[in-house]
Formats: C-alpha cells, sequence, structure tokens
C-alpha cells in the first residue's frame, strides 16, 4: 500500500497513562445538499480515540452520531459530502484516500456494525460461511481446517458456542445474532470497531450481555470502539469516555465517571438530569426550546435557543472546544477566563 503514514501520536489519556491515538478527527464537517440549503450534519468535529478504549457518543436524534461514524468509514452517501477535515487511522488520513488503498485500510483496520446489523444477517446462511465470507472476501482463500478454526475461536471470543458455526440466523437469539455480527467485525482484526446503537432493538438483560460481550471483546483483543448510543446507563458501564454531540457539533467529551458527576455543558447537564430514577422519583426534566435549523445554524453557540445559562456572548461568538479541566473538554463561554 502506498499510504504514508503522518500522524502518529503518544501522550496522556484519560487515564493518565501514555497511550497511542489510534484515530484522530480533526474539524470533520459533513454536509447534506438538500434543495433547501446544505444541511451541517457534522460541522467541525474533533475528538480522539486510544488503543484499547471504548468512546460512547451520545447525543439526540439527528445530532450527527450516524454521519460522524459514516464518515470515519468514508462510506457518507450522495447528497453528504466530506467538506473538510481529517481523518486519521493509525496516521493515515482517510478523509483524503482514494480507490485500492481505501478499500484495504477500510477492511483491514476498521469495522462496523451497522445500526440494525442482526437483522441484516442473511437469512439463508449458515453463520460459518457469512463470517467465511466477511474473512476470505478481505484475506483471500485459506485452507478449509484453518478457516474453520478461526471462525470457531472468533464465535468463543463473543461468547457463542462452537455449535453456533452450522447454524441459521432465524435459530438464534437476539442477543446471539448481535454477537454474531461482533464476530463478524472483529474476523480482520481491525484497530476500531464502530458500533452504532448495538443493543438498542434488545430487550434489557440481552442488552447488557452484548454490552459484556463488547467489553470482554476490547480487553481480549486490546482493540478501540466506538460505541454509538442513547441508554445513557449503558453508557455509564460500557465507555471511558463520553463524547456529547448536540446539533452537529461535539460539545463536551471526558471520562465517562467524571462527566456522569460533573457535567460542564448545559446540554450533557440536562441529558443527565433526564436519566429517570426509580429511588428518586424526580419529575421529567424536559429540555425546552427548539433545535435550530441544521441548514442555517445561528451566529454564536449552537445551544443558545435552549440553554437556560444562555448570556450576550453566546449569541455571537461560537464557543470553541477547550480542556477547561484535566481531560475534559467542554464547548461553553461558562468556562472560558
Ligand atoms: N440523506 C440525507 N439527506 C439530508 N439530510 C440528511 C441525510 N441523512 C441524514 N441527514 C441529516 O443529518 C443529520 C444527522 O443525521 P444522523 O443520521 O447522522 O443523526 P444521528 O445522530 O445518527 O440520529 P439517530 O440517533 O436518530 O440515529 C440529521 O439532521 C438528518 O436529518
Ligand atoms: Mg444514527
Amino acid at each position: 500500500m502506498s499510504v504514508s503514514v503522518t500522524h502518529v501520536v503518544e501522550e496522556n489519556d484519560s487515564s493518565g497513562k501514555d497511550r497511542k491515538v489510534i484515530l484522530e478527527v480533526k474539524n470533520l464537517k459533513v454536509y447534506y445538499a438538500t434543495p433547501t440549503g446544505e444541511v451541517r450534519a457534522v460541522d467541525n468535529v474533533s475528538f480522539k480515540v486510544y488503543q484499547g478504549e471504548i468512546v460512547g457518543l451520545v447525543g439526540e436524534s439527528g445530532c450527527g452520531k450516524t454521519t460522524t461514524a459514516m464518515a470515519i468509514l468514508r462510506l457518507v452517501q450522495p447528497p453528504g459530502r466530506i467538506v473538510g477535515g481529517e481523518i486519521l487511522l493509525d496516521g493515515i488520513n482517510l478523509a483524503t484516500l482514494q480507490g485500492p488503498d481505501l478499500r484495504a485500510v477500510r477492511w483491514d483496520r476498521l469495522a462496523l456494525i451497522p445500526q440494525g446489523a442482526m437483522n441484516s444477517l442473511n437469512p439463508v446462511m449458515r453463520i460459518s460461511k457469512q463470517i467465511a465470507d466477511a474473512i476470505e472476501t478481505h484475506q483471500g482463500r485459506m485452507p478449509s481446517k484453518e478457516l474453520k478454526e478461526r471462525i470457531i475461536s472468533l464465535l468463543s471470543t463473543v461468547g457463542l458456542p462452537s455449535r453456533v458455526y452450522n447454524m441459521f440466523p432465524h435459530e438464534l437469539s437476539g442477543g446471539m445474532k448481535q454477537r454474531a455480527c461482533i464476530a463478524m467485525a472483529i474476523a480482520l482484526n481491525p484497530s476500531l470497531v464502530i458500533a452504532d446503537e448495538p443493543t438498542s432493538a434488545l430487550d434489557v438483560v440481552v442488552q447488557r450481555v452484548v454490552g459484556e460481550t463488547l467489553l470482554d471483546v476490547k480487553d481480549r483483543l486490546g482493540v478501540s470502539m466506538i460505541i454509538i448510543g442513547h441508554d445513557m446507563g449503558l453508557m455509564a458501564q460500557l465507555v471511558d469516555r463520553l463524547a456529547v454531540m448536540y446539533a452537529g457539533r461535539m460539545v463536551e467529551i471526558s471520562p465517562v465517571g467524571t462527566v456522569f458527576e460533573e457535567p460542564l455543558h448545559p446540554y450533557t447537564q440536562l441529558l443527565i438530569e433526564s436519566i429517570p430514577s426509580i429511588k428518586e422519583r424526580k419529575p421529567l426534566k424536559l429540555t425546552e426550546g427548539i433545535t435550530h435549523d441544521l441548514r442555517n445554524p445561528p451566529p454564536g453557540c449552537i445551544f443558545q435557543l435552549r440553554c437556560p445559562h444562555v448570556h450576550d456572548k453566546c449569541l455571537s461568538v461560537d464557543p470553541p472546544l477547550a480542556e477547561v479541566r484535566p481531560n475534559h473538554h467542554v464547548a461553553c463561554h461558562l468556562y472560558y477566563e
């Protein structure tokens, strides 16, 4: 492959240890062209993912989570396009890669578990064949004994018994199907797995099992992950750092414990206050106001229409995402000098 490594960084992660940066997204912009103007689905988003960590990406529906994931994989479809920014994976800028180089990086180093993945398993093909196809399409034919051992080992990594090898999708429960999708995603030993709402179609018990499977895979393989989701409870258990998006922007990113204890951005505060609690029986806090039109963002802060702390500066100056506490980044005027 003729790509050059431009940017490999060792630096402190959330735990203060030196860790390799696997993914660095810098000033990413993805817009969708519509007859009434460009929808700024992802607007100037920057964040990093370190080796062996899980970053949770949260935010209300339509804030740009899936678009961010698709851009990292270079799978944004027209009328969408990457308008600007860099996507550095293991130091290689995916935003400018083309043709065979892009395909090689995408399948060798990145894996996607798309929204609703388990429903896209081929119903008339055994699980073994589906995983074998994923491996052989990208790594070429291999001796059948070796291939079978590898598939059974992958199934075992995601906690599935070897009998699943010969089964069809309809013979598996929802949680087992989702785990088969995880096995398929890790089949090529990627550096980064992106899972878009991997547990949203499952009941709470199975959600836990799938969540534990993802954690286990991360620990065993040392793979990095981005998990997109809405369930803040599950995020609290699964992820190392939480990244919060609002209307196409990254508004806060920090170790998950810190953000739950002391959320800084007013949107994150509302998000965490709205988690229902049986013990406290607090009234549901609704976020009042409307999200602005993504085709026509206002000058200043994007959260100004809903923010309980809005002041003059917020109406004119766009707050940058800045590290206001160690490892805690926020885009809000309340915290700058
Ligand atoms: N093909 C498209 N054409 C125009 N706008 C689009 C298109 N796809 C997405 N968008 C817009 O881009 C924005 C971000 O969408 P995206 O699917 O990334 O959100 P999301 O955070 O993943 O939402 P959800 O939680 O509902 O999955 C939304 O406002 C959406 O309406
Ligand atoms: Mg989505």
